[in-house]
């Protein structure tokens, strides 16, 4: 389903991975590990296009999407959930899952569906995500990138 192919990417003159192939096969999982600083939140950023890379590819099922914006990879059903758990801190719990619920089909369903997954959420609606534990604010992340109803869920 994704294939990353050969992949060459870093920030600005530091170059981080040096031809990297990782497959992810339909409904299959891949799980890359790695030391401190090997590279496997970068290559997580290369996939959902928050980092271009300088050579390679990346494909979702077979269309080359390596300079697509993230924002066309969610539409073609990718979602990403960063490792610092990034929330909208002075949202509560409910907006910053409203907020990618908005202008979605089944937005108001995705929403509830994703709180179903996570019921200690829905009791944590109204407050800040910002005040939220380390562990809330993991399951909002999750929940986040749920109610886009990927078919490719990156965990970073
Ligand atoms: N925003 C950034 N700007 C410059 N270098 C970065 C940035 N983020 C990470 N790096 C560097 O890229 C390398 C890989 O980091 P990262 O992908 O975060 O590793 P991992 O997720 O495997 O711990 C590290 O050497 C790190 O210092
Ligand atoms: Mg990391």
């Amino acid at each position: 389903m994704l294939q990353i192919d050969d992949v060459r990417v870093g920030y600005h003159r530091s170059s981080v991975l040096h031809g990297v192939s990782v497959e992810v096969p339909r409904d299959g999982v891949a799980a890359v590990l790695g030391h401190n600083g090997a590279g496997k939140s970068t290559l997580l950023r290369a996939a959902v296009g928050l980092l271009t890379p300088t050579s390679g590819t990346i494909r979702l099922d077979g269309e080359d999407i390596t300079r697509r914006k993230p924002h066309e990879r969610v539409a073609r059903g990718m979602a990403y959930v960063p490792q610092g758990q990034q929330s909208f801190p002075h949202l509560t719990t409910a907006e910053n899952l409203q907020l990618v619920a908005d202008g979605r089909r089944r937005g108001k369903e995705s929403v509830a569906e994703a709180l179903d997954l996570f019921p200690a959420l829905r009791a944590l609606s109204n407050r800040r995500a910002g005040l939220l534990s380390g562990g809330q604010r993991q399951q909002l992340a999750i929940a986040r990138a749920l109610v886009t109803e990927p078919r490719l869920l990156l965990l970073d």
